[in-house]
């Protein structure tokens, strides 16, 4: 390996490396929500392959909290497109209404676990599915 080739590869990392520690582009939680979220639902899904539906409803509980504090918060995407006033109050207001639906899925996952409905517990897991497509496609920017 060339010293040149070595040298550019280092400066690279260490772009990579800043740029990656702007932890939520602005210092917004949430991406550490999202995270958060990501972490909790695996759990949930081990929680139901292993037959401990008790468990699985309360991390969809700390979901549900997770959501509720990722409602008060503002997308990057809208500060990226420099969105204001009554466009921005448009949109945001769009946001939380795609996480009002994610949490009414929630909570209705809830409820099935509690009742050992397996047949809903896995039509709702499909549905989650959705509400994460349906809110990245229309509020997630990669930064
Ligand atoms: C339901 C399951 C969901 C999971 C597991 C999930 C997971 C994640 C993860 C892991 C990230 C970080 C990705 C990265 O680092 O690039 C992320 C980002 C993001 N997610 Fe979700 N998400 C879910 C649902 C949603 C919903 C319903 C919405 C919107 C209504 C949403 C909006 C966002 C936004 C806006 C970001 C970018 C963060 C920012 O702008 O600061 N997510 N999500």
């Amino acid at each position: 390996m060339s010293k040149r080739f070595l040298l550019t590869s280092l400066a690279v990392l260490a772009f990579t490396g800043s740029s990656l520690a702007q932890a939520g582009c602005d210092g917004s939680p949430l991406p550490d929500y999202m995270h958060h979220i990501k972490d909790e639902l695996r759990a949930v899904s081990s929680d139901i392959k292993s037959g401990d539906n008790q468990a699985a409803a309360e991390g969809v509980s700390k979901i549900i909290t997770l959501f509720k504090k990722s409602r008060e918060e503002t997308p990057y995407l809208f500060k990226e497109e420099n969105l204001q006033g009554a466009e921005l109050a448009k949109k945001e207001k769009a946001y939380q209404g795609v996480v009002d639906d994610t949490i009414g899925v929630f909570k209705s996952l809830e409820t099935a676990l509690k009742a050992n409905d397996m047949a809903q517990v896995k039509t709702l897991l499909g549905k989650v599915g959705q509400q994460r497509k349906i809110g990245h496609s229309s509020f997630k920017t990669s930064c």
